[in-house]
């Protein structure tokens, strides 16, 4: 286990080196879900730019790559703009070291840079652009297996619950993760501004630039989600809760504020000066963020984790 912790986070860390606490997160979910199997017929769900399912698919980059390269608007950076939202084919050219052990057939985004982005990793035999929020394009009884970790993004989650049942097989199994009552609490936007307006606080806007106030439309305890399944028709096949109160705080501000003048700086190194640095960062930061890497954190005991992650049948 610990090996395949190592592993993981390595992986992630080469992609996100100058945001550890982006590859942290994202160790820790496939962790979670490192027992899910993509029997085809396979949907990813609002897959963005694939990195994150190329590499829980067993999938690895080359030093040469990572996402910070075709990015953009570096300089409103802090006015909510999605600064990934942007394609360059002569930027995007990942040299991939590991195939993954498994293609699946069919991802779905609103963003179509993003679906550029996903093109190039040989994951997804078809992209389909699309907004979720709108009836799913596919057939009734359409996938074996479905993944998603952005319903919670979308108006009604309990709408998508819905087209989830109908175009699932019997016998097929979905995959999500929403966050839970706890995530917000653990924000310190949402703990010590949103939730008291406190001016002294506002400052932190510019930390969330529009995370927890535009993009967390749910947040529920398991109770609540469970209700919401059932209405939609759909059945727990396992519960499992992730990401501790710890790792939340730690990732809410992570290298966040100071990330436009690191890209900034790592734009102006050679190609080999910067593999040479990210080598160097990944391995200082790898001795810090792996004893965080733990599904459940034990000194969080007293917290309830702040994501729920769910097997969903028909
Ligand atoms: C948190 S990201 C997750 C991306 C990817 N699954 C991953 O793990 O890296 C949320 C994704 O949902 C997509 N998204 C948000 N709203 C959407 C909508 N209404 N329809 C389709 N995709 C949407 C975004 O473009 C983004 O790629």
């Amino acid at each position: 286990m610990d090996n395949l912790k190592n592993d993981i986070l390595r992986r992630f860390l080469n992609v996100f080196w100058l945001r550890p606490e982006t590859a942290l997160w994202r160790t820790i979910d496939a962790l979670v879900m490192r027992d899910f199997v993509f029997d085809g017929p396979s949907l990813d769900l609002g897959c963005g730019d694939g990195i994150f399912s190329f590499i829980r698919a067993g999938g690895e980059f080359d030093y040469s790559f990572d996402m910070f390269k075709s990015v953009s608007n570096l300089d409103k950076f802090f006015d909510k703009v999605d600064i990934y939202d942007h394609f360059d084919e002569r930027l995007v050219n990942p040299v991939v070291t590991m195939r993954p052990d498994y293609v699946i057939d069919v991802a779905l985004d609103h963003k179509e840079t993003l679906l550029k982005k996903s093109a190039t990793l040989g994951l997804y035999k078809k992209l389909v652009p699309h907004d979720a929020n709108k009836p799913l394009p596919f057939e009734d009884d359409s996938f074996n297996t479905i993944f998603s970790n952005m319903l919670y993004w979308l108006d009604s989650p309990e709408a998508v619950f819905k087209e989830i049942k109908r175009i699932l097989r019997p016998g097929g199994k979905a995959a999500i993760m929403l966050p839970n009552s706890t995530f917000l609490e653990y924000s310190f936007y949402y703990k010590l501004y949103l939730k008291t307006k406190d001016p002294e606080w506002k400052w932190l806007e510019r930390i969330d630039r529009g995370r927890i106030a535009e993009n967390i439309k749910h947040a529920y305890d398991a109770k609540i989600w469970e209700e919401s399944f059932k209405k939609a028709g759909l059945k727990v096949a396992l519960h499992k809760q992730h990401l501790s109160k710890t790792v939340i705080e730690v990732w809410d501000i992570g290298l966040r504020p100071l990330f436009p003048v690191l890209h900034k700086m790592a734009g102006k190194l050679t190609e080999s000066d910067r593999i040479e640095i990210k080598k160097e960062g990944i391995d200082l930061v790898l001795g810090l963020v792996e004893p965080l890497c733990s599904e459940t954190w034990v000194t969080d005991k007293a917290y309830a984790p702040a994501f729920h992650y769910y097997l969903l049948t028909k």
